[in-house]
């Protein structure tokens, strides 16, 4: 009779496996195929349980199993591994001339007229050689300088996305792979959410983190950096032992073993499809998930590599082309304060013009007070600045090891730099304000701008530059005096030929019929946007009763908060708001009388999409019609959407709407149903 503790064990062999394969089974879907099988608690159940069964039978833990990532001591130094392949470097092109000069001297040199290239991107992190035996892991190390790196096998084990262990049971009896250790953007960003939390310092940015954090002699806390990998080689001494005879096989042939290989590789034909790939990598390179600084091409068929060959520490068959760079060095030669629309004062590093992610910059906003302190930027300080897409540039921290003796800590004014009147800090806020509203001259500025823009008076050609002049030349003191604007007024201001000033007055002109709702937004109260506006013109229908409205009865209105309304009682209650709403509308401001839909008409409640061009109205005309029959519009085609109405040259919204099922409406049909309403 078989004793129950053998038994137990037996059934533990089992189980343990079958955890094993599993768990390998669902890294490979959520690291390989970018495809997670199952939520992270169901995975985290499967090692709890798979760790509980390895401790109850220690004799069960193999190197390879999941559970065996973090080995349990720190080393004393790395130890140095020679390269059997020296790792190499790569050549770089820095625009479209160099990278088309290298596929001439390659097309020259294989005597072909096109040639296949394996494009991917250039990962930003650090280069790593891995190798298996049997297939398993059982070295990992750095790039060092090509021929001899660092042994940081214990500290790549932790790394989630390598495989310990290929999947399935066809592989060669030994097998180097080669990629990139990097930390994704939310990984990074998590990762300095908790040095803030912990009130430590903050990293730089992820490429040096991910080498910093690679090069840990405890792999515990390697572990906790959420590093991650692609593969992008896998070199063979000789040629029978290749795993497929082009490239882009070769990864093939990697994924399927288990490791990542970048979503973004691709085979193209010859160089316009490269300069295709470049551009639309360009394109979503900040919406990627993860920093790269450009693409890489490499010829596709091992063969012709072959016949390149190497010059010096680069192959002649492969070539980087750089982006610009996203971050740069530069100097912050003063911190200025600017004084916005509601009086935030937000401080600014006026910095020495630096070439950074494709544009020259010479501003960044610091934010706020808070912001300033936390990164200590000071004026004379050498620090990274970043813009990455369109983002505005930041500055992400100070060098300090560059930092002058004498420099002074910055602190915010206690008086507004605009209007010297004395500066206030609510508790619990992040913003300095300046209270002086409209009597500051650059709060008064800021409003004008913000009542002439699109959403609100749209006036057109009254731009920054040109509302700053009539400040400055005394014209106007308040958006009132825009509308007693004559032409001998604008021709004596510098650039204002006759006809601008003429249209600058007809464009006033057409501004004076409007819609309750854009000049409600357009006076600017405080947190008062045009979801708000609309709502209180919907409410109450007449400016009056809105400027008359009690806190309560504006918190009747959906959206509107105790704060909202405070906001709109204040901002009525001051005399000289209501001067100029008077002298507004006694120089012809109007709109059409809003009729209450007392009871809910067939459009309330539904959401159109417009697309494409209408004829008898504009998108935004449209729009406001829609929205005063209590319809939603909505920007993008969703299975919620219940119309889209489709103009001239729809595009893929009209695509999307028909896959989606959504009925599609054209102009005379959306009429039709406006007036039914
Ligand atoms: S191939 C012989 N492919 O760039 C070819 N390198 O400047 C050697 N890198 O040390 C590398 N992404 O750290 C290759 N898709 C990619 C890459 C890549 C990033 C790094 C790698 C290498 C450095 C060379």
């Amino acid at each position: 009779m078989a004793d129950s503790k053998s038994t137990e064990e037996e059934c533990a062999v089992q189980r343990v496996n079958i955890l094993r394969e599993e768990i390998l089974e669902h890294n490979y879907n959520y690291y390989v195929l970018d495809a997670p099988s199952v939520p992270d608690a169901e995975y985290d159940r499967l090692m709890r349980e798979l760790s509980e069964l390895e401790s109850r039978f220690p004799k069960l833990i193999i190197s390879e199993s999941p559970t065996q990532r973090v080995g349990a001591k720190a080393l004393e130094s790395f130890s140095q591994i020679t390269h059997k392949i020296p790792m190499l470097s790569l050549d770089n092109a820095f625009d479209e001339s160099e990278f088309r000069a290298f596929d001439k001297r390659l097309r020259e040199k294989l005597s072909v007229v096109n040639i296949e290239y394996a494009a991917e991107t250039k990962l930003d992190g650090l280069a790593v050689s891995l190798l298996y035996e049997n297939g398993k892991l059982v070295q990992a190390a750095t790039r060092g300088d090509g021929s001899r790196g660092e042994d940081v096998t214990a500290n790549v084990r932790t790394i989630k996305a390598i495989p310990l262990q290929f999947k399935g049971s066809v592989f060669p009896e030994t097998l180097e792979v080669r990629g990139e250790v990097f930390i994704g953007r939310k990984e990074f960003a998590l990762l300095n959410k908790e040095q803030a939390e912990r009130g430590e310092k903050l990293y730089a940015n992820p490429r040096n983190t991910a080498a910093g954090s690679l090069r840990q002699l405890d792999p515990g806390l390697t572990a906790r950096r959420r590093l991650n990998f692609y593969a992008y080689s896998a070199p063979f001494e000789r040629e029978s032992m290749r795993l497929a005879d082009t490239h882009t096989g070769i990864l093939d042939a990697l994924r399927e073993l288990g490791l990542p290989v970048s979503p973004e590789t691709r085979t193209l034909q010859g160089v316009e499809q490269c300069l295709g790939y470049y551009a639309d990598i360009g394109q979503r390179r900040s919406s990627l998930e993860y920093d790269i600084d450009g693409v890489v091409y490499k010829v596709n068929t091992l063969a012709q590599q072959d016949l390149l060959g190497f010059v010096s520490r680069a192959p002649r068959w492969a070539i980087a082309w750089k982006f610009p760079p996203e971050e740069e060095l530069t100097v912050v030669n003063n911190i200025e304060i600017q004084v916005g629309r509601t009086g935030a004062l937000t401080p600014v590093a006026r910095l020495a013009p630096v070439f950074v992610g494709g544009v020259t910059v010479t501003n960044a906003t610091l934010h706020n007070e808070d912001e300033v302190r936390r990164k200590d930027v000071r004026v004379g300080d050498t620090v990274i600045i970043r813009r990455a897409g369109d983002v505005i540039p930041e500055v992400v921290s100070v060098v300090m090891e560059k930092r002058a003796k004498n420099t002074k800590a910055f602190s915010m004014p206690d008086t507004c730099p605009v209007c010297q009147s004395k500066t206030e800090r609510p508790e619990g806020e992040t913003v300095v304000r300046c209270p002086a509203g409209l009597f500051c001259p650059a709060q008064a500025v800021q409003a004008v701008i913000h009542f002439a823009s699109r959403r609100a008076m749209d006036i057109d050609g009254l731009g920054d530059k040109l509302i700053e002049q009539l400040f400055a030349s005394s014209l106007i003191q308040n958006v009132a005096d825009l509308y007693s604007l004559e032409t001998s007024h604008l021709q004596n201001l510098e650039r204002m030929a006759e006809k601008s000033a003429a249209n600058l007055l007809a464009a006033l002109e057409t501004s004076k019929s409007t819609e309750l709702q854009r000049f409600l937004y357009a006076l600017g109260i405080r947190e008062v946007g045009e979801a708000t506006a609309r709502a209180l013109s919907q409410h109450f229908g007449e400016l009056d009763k809105i400027a008359c409205a009690t806190e309560s009865e504006l918190e009747e209105v959906e959206d509107v908060g105790p704060v909202v309304a405070r906001n709109i009682r204040a901002f009525f209650s001051e005399q000289h708001n209501r001067t100029v709403i008077e002298r507004l509308l006694e120089q012809g401001i109007h709109w059409n009388e809003i009729v209450l839909t007392k009871s809910p008409g067939t459009l309330k409640g539904k959401t159109f999409v417009l697309t494409g061009t209408l004829e008898s109205m504009s998108r935004d005309e449209a729009k406001s019609i829609l929205q005063a029959l209590g319809a939603k519009v909505s920007g993008s085609v969703s299975s919620k959407t219940t119309y889209l109405v489709a103009g001239e040259s729809s595009g893929s919204k009209l695509t999307k709407a028909e896959n989606l099922g959504v009925s599609v409406l054209n102009e005379e049909e959306l009429k039709a149903l406006i007036e039914a309403d």
